[in-house]
């Protein structure tokens, strides 16, 4: 007999007849009237089925009895229209198999609320949970709809190194990759000498997969990376991850304009999808995570996204006899404090945030004419702040190269990166939205770290 999984089932569509369910044990209750409630749940919905057990079935009183949260059974019987209130139809079990029993004494999920922080603990166990289930469903939506959106608009999908020479963002903040035995480093004049090294070179685990999106963009017109990248910042933030996916698409012939409008679709695109397809899992979220989520997201999609300068938003940020721990001087960076203020308080909708001071921005943002600002953009997004980073890049290689310097950066390693301004050069544009960040904005989680199955972040990498 054929299995089918419990959101098959809910469905209704194969009532009155024989089914074969399989999953994991949530609950058991026993009535006094000779028989048990079991709710089952495979993971393919937020729901449980539930299973009613007669006490005359065979091994009701050697195994039946002995299912506690957590234990796994396959049940054959009858989907009938329920008796009770709470769920529309439930299995009468004829036949009840047992694969793992699962001891109550030692199993700590399933009797009461267990903290997400005790929880991260234990994170090979919490995908049993009601929340992680949920956040699961949602982040796979989310992957596949993404890739959707952007191979409806024709981007080409490309996977970039995750082993690379070159540091994207130039903030030093890169993991290293390497094969030395580290207590017998090889040195040349006092200095570790990495010709030795696997690469024969210094290497690194990715910041960011745009540079090699650039090369791919200026040859197929548009593409996008989903990968993972990596930061050795030292953030004990509820916002930061050492290990995060990114989504990077890259556009030849586009500006700033083009790429801010990009930004505002893919999220409205996200967002659609999951009120859509997600309604289940996002209820629970309204309910017990952030009451306010869906209503946010219904009010996110609704709004067109607020544009501003830098200069203005400090400006606004100054007028706005607010007090913030961080001075809002420019020239310096927006901090989350800031970035909130100006979504949830000043605008209350999601604003981009445009021509950045060109001292806190990366190397390869186009310069404006002002000589003071480049063409970047900050998506700023309620309760996350800063959830997208993007800009139009440098097309100019003189500019470039000057940049490069000014930063203290040597030109030879980005001699490949240098000659797509060299050859044939387009003006191109693009932006990174970080997968967690976004999973957090619409599930309303507070800790990144409960969004992502197995976090890393400093000092804890356990699993
Ligand atoms: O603003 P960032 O650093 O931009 C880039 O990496 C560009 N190369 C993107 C591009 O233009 N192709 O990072 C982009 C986004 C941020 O807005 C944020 O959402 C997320 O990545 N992000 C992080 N998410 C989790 N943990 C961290 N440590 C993150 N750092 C950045
Ligand atoms: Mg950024």
């Amino acid at each position: 007999m054929k299995r089918v999984y419990i959101v098959k089932a809910l469905s209704g569509t194969d009532i009155d007849k024989e089914v074969l369910v399989k999953g994991w044990v949530r609950t058991r209750r026993d009535s006094k009237g000779g028989f048990s409630f079991i709710e089952l749940n495979d993971g393919s919905c937020f729901r449980n089925l539930q299973i009613i057990i007669d006490a005359d079935l065979d091994n009701y009183q050697n195994e039946v009895l002995k299912l506690f949260p957590g234990s796994s059974i396959a049940v054959k019987g009858t989907l009938v229209k329920s008796q009770g209130g709470g769920q529309s139809v439930e299995v009468k079990a004829n036949e009840v198999k047992v694969y793992g029993y699962c001891d109550p004494e030692e199993y700590v999920i399933g009797k009461q609320r267990v903290s997400f922080e005790r929880l991260r603990e234990i994170a090979h166990l919490r995908a049993r949970t009601n929340t992680f289930g949920a956040v699961t469903r949602v982040r796979n939506k989310l992957a596949k709809a993404t890739h959707d959106f952007f191979q409806e608009r024709g981007f080409f999908y490309i996977n970039t190194p995750i082993i690379t020479a070159s540091d994207c963002e130039g903030a030093g903040e890169m993991f290293r990759v390497s094969t030395l035995d580290l207590s017998a480093l090889p040195k040349s004049e006092g200095r570790v000498d990495f010709s030795h090294d696997f690469f024969g070179k210094e290497a690194f685990l990715t910041v960011s997969g745009q540079l090699e999106g650039e090369c791919y963009a200026t040859g197929l017109g548009n593409i996008y990376t989903f990968g993972p990248t990596f930061r050795a910042e030292n953030s004990n933030t509820s916002r930061h991850l050492a290990e995060f996916w990114m989504i990077e698409p890259e556009m030849a012939f586009a500006d700033l304009d083009d790429d801010a409008e990009l930004a505002e679709e893919y999220i409205k695109y996200l967002i659609t999808l999951v009120l859509n397809e997600c309604s289940e899992d996002m209820e629970f979220f309204n309910k017990h995570i952030d009451k306010t989520i869906l209503e946010t997201l219904h009010h996110v999609n609704e709004s067109e996204f607020m544009r501003i300068s830098y200069t203005e938003a400090i400006e606004i940020l100054n007028k706005s006899g607010q007090q913030f721990e961080y001075d809002t001087i420019w020239g310096r960076d927006l901090q989350t404090e800031h970035e909130r203020f100006l979504t949830e308080k000043e605008f209350k909708r999601p604003v981009i945030v445009t021509h950045y001071p060109r001292e806190i921005k990366a190397f390869y943002m186009k310069q404006n004419d002002d000589g003071k600002t480049v063409a970047a953009m900050d998506v700023l997004v309620p309760k996350i702040g800063e959830i997208i980073g993007g800009s139009q890049r440098e097309d100019d290689l003189q500019k470039l190269d000057a940049r490069i310097q000014e930063q203290g950066m040597s030109l030879a390693p980005y001699w490949w990166y240098r000659d797509l301004r060299k050859f044939g050069s387009v003006p191109h544009s693009g932006f990174g939205l970080g997968f967690e960040r976004f999973v957090q904005f619409v599930t309303g989680m507070d800790n990144i770290r409960d969004v992502i199955p197995f976090p890393r972040t400093p000092k804890s990498a356990e699993f």
